[in-house]
This record gives C-alpha cells, structure tokens and sequence, in this order.
C-alpha cells in the first residue's frame, strides 16, 4: 500500500478509534492528556516535549501510558497531532503533518499567521484537516457566521494581570518591568499581527479572532496590563452587516501558569470531542 493510501486509511470518522498524539506537556497539554481517557473514540498514544523528563512524568501519571516520542516521530506514528507547544513550533509541525496526510489540532495559533507559502501551499495539497480551537475567546461561532457577509471592524482589548505578560519580547525591547505596573495601563494597541510577534505567548485568541473574521492586519487589538484583576479578560467587538457583537470572557488562569486560562485548554478538549462526535454544535 502507498504511503498516501495508507495514511488515507487513518482519516477521522466517528465510528473510528483514532491514535493521538500531544507535542507539549505542559499545562494544556497536559490537561489534554487526562481528558482523553473520557473520550472512547481517542486514544493516547505518544508524547512529546523537548523537556523529556516533562512528558515521562505526565505519561507515568496517565491509567494507559503512552509512548515518548520525539516530534517527528510521533507524526509519523498518530492520526491525530495535538500542538500544545509553542507558536514557533507550528510551521514544521503542519509541514511534517501535512505531508504525511495526518491532521492537527495547533493551540499556539499566533504561530498560523505568516505561514511561508510553501507551508500554506502544503495545506492546500494536503489531505489534513487542520483545527483550530476558540481557545480561550468567546464568540468565533458568531464571527464566523458574520465573515460570510462583511464585516466592518473586529477589535480585541485583553486585559491581564501584569505577571501574565512576563518574558513578553514587545516588553523586554521597550525595557518595561510588569512588576513596576501598578495602575491599570495599556501597554499595546495595533494590528493583530503585530500583537501576536510582540506578545506570542499571550495573544493566540488575537490570531484566532483574525482568522475568523478579516485577517490580521485588519483585526485591531489593545492589551491592558491591570494589577487590579485576577482574570484574564478577553473582549471582542465585532461589526458587520449583521449588525454589533460584543463577548467577553473572564478567564482563570493556570495556577502554574498565569499566561493561559484554563478555558484555552477546555476548548481544544471540546474541539477534540467535536472532532469525533456525530453531532456537530455552533458554525
Ligand atoms: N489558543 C489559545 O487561546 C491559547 C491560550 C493559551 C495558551 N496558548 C498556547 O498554547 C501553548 C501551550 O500553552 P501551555 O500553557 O500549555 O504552555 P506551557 O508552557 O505550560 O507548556 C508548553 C510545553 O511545551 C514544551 N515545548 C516548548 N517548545 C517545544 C518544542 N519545540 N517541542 C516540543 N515541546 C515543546 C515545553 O517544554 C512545555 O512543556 C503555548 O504556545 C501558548 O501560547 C494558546
């Protein structure tokens, strides 16, 4: 059997079981992993992280432990790669992936945008589905609807405690220390494609939100810096010929991680259990 052929036979039903792997253990990731074992369509079969210790520990803490792979070997072993690493990862992840015809779930979705045409012309060629979970924003359901009409304006103002921004390259350049904000400030206001190379640990639902609705460079984005909050607060406001949307989530945080809300992981779960089910809710 061909190579293509082969890989064709993997391709997603609900009737199914499909082989999954994580490349990322950390909290996503790892929530991922334990989720799975509810879902009787996905199995766990492989991790991966470059901090190897990382994935031995969560795989040992797993009922059914999976195999430790390295990235590209774990591609090539699933049907089914969840990335739940970093943004810089995605491009070989959807290269490897696509070539073998192997679909992916990608979470850093700031790594989607300015993809090299080679990348999006593989994705084109591909017989890969790619998915990209709401992650930690609501109302994508309803922008894309909106997106099939036009959509005037699209605007995303996140608003984090101060500690949720640490390590941000735009902050390090501009020498700005979070632990010296204690006023509610904005520290960013622009295009969500600068938002997400400034901020690419932060920002992934200002990706989503672009590729939802009218693309990066039109989606504007302001990000406030609150010592005042413990959540981190996404607000989107849409306008079209639908008419306005406004939706807002207040997110708790990851204790060990405070740059992720624990709703961003929930959704990839959800998206996975969607992936499989026979009944489809929301656009
Ligand atoms: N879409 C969203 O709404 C959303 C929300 C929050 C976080 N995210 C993104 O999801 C990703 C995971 O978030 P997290 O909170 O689990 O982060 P985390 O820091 O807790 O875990 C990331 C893990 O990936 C591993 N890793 C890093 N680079 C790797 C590589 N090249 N290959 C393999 N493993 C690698 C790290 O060792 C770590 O274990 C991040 O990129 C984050 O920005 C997206």
């Amino acid at each position: 059997m061909k190579d293509e052929q082969k890989n064709s036979a993997f391709r997603l039903s609900p009737s199914s079981l499909t082989r999954v792997g994580i490349i990322g253990c950390g909290s996503i990731g790892s929530l991922i992993a334990r989720g799975l074992s509810d879902v009787p369509a996905l199995t766990l079969a492989a991790l991966a992280d470059v901090d190897q210790a990382k994935a031995s520990k969560l795989a040992q803490s797993l009922t059914a432990i999976p195999q430790i792979l390295p990235s590209d070997q774990l591609i090539s072993q699933v049907d089914l790669v969840v990335e739940a690493a970093c943004p810089q990862v995605v491009p070989s992840i959807l290269e490897q992936a696509c070539r073998l015809n192997k679909d992916v779930l990608i979470i850093s979705i700031g790594g989607m945008l300015d993809l090299s045409p080679h990348i999006s012309t593989l994705m084109k060629e591909s017989r890969s589905r790619i998915y990209l979970p709401s992650g930690a924003l609501a109302g994508l359901d309803a922008v894309k609807a909106a997106a099939g009409d036009e959509i005037y304006s699209a605007t995303l103002t996140t608003r984090k405690p101060p500690k949720g921004f640490t390590g941000a390259p735009y902050l390090i350049q501009a020498g700005i220390d979070v632990n010296s904000i204690y006023t509610p400030t904005v520290i960013f206001e622009g295009t969500a494609s600068d938002a997400v190379k400034a901020f690419p640990q932060n920002i992934n639902v200002a990706a989503a939100l672009s590729l939802a609705g009218i693309g990066p460079q039109k989606t504007k984005v302001r990000i406030i810096a609150d010592p005042s909050v413990t959540t981190n607060c996404h607000e989107v406001e849409v306008t079209g010929n639908f008419g306005k949307m406004i939706a807002r989530t207040e997110n708790l945080p990851f204790p060990q991680n405070p740059k992720t809300s624990y709703l961003a992981a929930l959704s990839a779960l959800a998206t996975l259990k969607k992936i499989v089910s026979p009944l489809q809710i929301g656009t």
